[in-house]
């Protein structure tokens, strides 16, 4: 569904990626793990089209989208969550959300679906995003990439530093709208065992090359904890 040939992408002078090769499933999870620094959230960034690969390309759907921009990649169905809860603190989480919202047509719907996802966010609506726990924030930010109906979801880390009874209702959440069709995800986790739970495919990321990949299901789980401790 998405597929990256052979990409180097990096920030000015610096290449970060040096020919990362890997594949989405369509309808299905691809998990990218590894230690900091690794270039997990370069990876996103570039398919989100923020970072522009110097070599190889990426495709969608079979179409070239190497040089498109990121809002010609959100018109062909990607959503983007990036690393750390990202919100606009001084709008409410209402606002949040109506501000995705209000440009579709199926606005109401889609945030009425997305809520119901994210339950707990529903008394939270009124309340300013800065003012959120991480973990609401967290769900707050995914559940504004879902309004968009995403045909891939591109989620850097989305339960990093979020409190461990918020976690597990993300991952629930995660499984939940991945395991219902319609939707691809390309899932960065330091958590193995739950991205392997999630994930058809696994990368194992290690300073900007793939060192090790297979089939996701915890059965990896032993090949991934060795591939990241060496
Ligand atoms: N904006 C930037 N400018 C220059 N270098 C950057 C920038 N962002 C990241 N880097 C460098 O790129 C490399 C990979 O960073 P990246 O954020 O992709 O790692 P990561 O795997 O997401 O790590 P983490 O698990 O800490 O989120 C690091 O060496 C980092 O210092
Ligand atoms: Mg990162």
């Amino acid at each position: 569904m998405l597929e990256f040939d052979e990409v180097h992408v990096g920030y000015g002078r610096s290449v970060v990626l040096h020919g990362v090769s890997l594949a989405v499933p369509a309808d299905g999870v691809a998990a990218a793990l590894g230690h900091n620094g690794a270039g997990k959230s370069t990876l996103l960034r570039c398919a989100a089209g923020l970072l522009k690969p110097r070599q190889g390309s990426v495709r969608l759907d079979g179409e070239d989208i190497t040089r498109l921009a990121p809002h010609q990649r959100v018109a062909r169905g990607m959503a983007y969550v990036p690393q750390g809860q990202q919100s606009f603190p001084h709008l409410t989480a209402a606002e949040n959300l109506q501000l995705v919202a209000d440009g579709r047509r199926d606005g109401k719907q889609a945030m009425a679906e997305a809520l119901d996802l994210f339950p707990a966010l529903r008394e939270l609506l009124p309340r300013r995003a800065g003012l959120l726990s991480g973990g609401q924030r967290q769900q707050l930010a995914i559940a504004r990439a879902l309004i968009t109906r995403p045909r891939l979801l591109l989620l850097d880390e989305p339960t990093e530093g979020i409190q461990p009874s918020v976690v597990s209702e993300i991952e629930r959440t995660i499984l939940a709208v991945a395991s219902r069709g319609g939707m691809s995800v390309l899932l960065v986790e330091q958590h193995v065992g739950f991205a392997l739970t999630a994930a058809q495919r696994y990368y194992v990321l290690e300073a900007g090359r793939v060192t090790s990949s297979g089939e996701g299901g915890t059965a990896a789980e032993s090949a991934v904890r060795q591939a990241l401790t060496v």
